[in-house]
């Protein structure tokens, strides 16, 4: 089982030292709070807010993942090309049909050298 990074895990102080590579890892997720049963509904994911990641041949995001608890429900792989070999923030959408009850969602992001790191849960209610 792989170590899963997440800012929650550290102190402040450190979090404050180290802020520019927690960002730059850390999956974000944006979507509606609140979506009707059925309905066809865009989760965005961004990895980084205010710091790029490297998008190097040894070292870039090769994976964004969308979860639903313990349910996987998207997931994108990319090379180093798909920041042109610069860095960059990863940025994808996905649409996401909504269940019969409210969904509980967490983004994963994989670094090819800093491993996986995992984003705040967002409650998602279904309506
Ligand atoms: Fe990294």
């Amino acid at each position: 089982m792989p170590r899963v990074f997440r800012p929650v895990d550290i102190t402040q102080e450190e979090k404050e030292i180290r802020k520019d590579y927690f960002d730059r890892h850390t999956p974000r997720i944006l979507c509606p709070e609140s979506v009707r049963r059925g309905e066809v509904f865009r989760v965005q994911v961004q990895v980084g807010e205010h710091y790029t990641h490297p998008g190097e041949t040894d070292h870039y995001i090769g994976l964004v993942q969308l979860w639903n608890r313990e349910t996987l429900l998207a997931e994108t792989r990319y090379s180093p090309q798909a920041l042109a070999g610069k860095p960059g923030n990863i940025q994808v959408d996905w649409y996401i049909t909504a269940p019969e009850v409210s969904m509980n969602l967490t983004a994963m992001s994989y670094c090819t050298q800093h491993g996986l790191w995992t984003s705040e849960p967002r409650a998602v209610k279904v309506v």
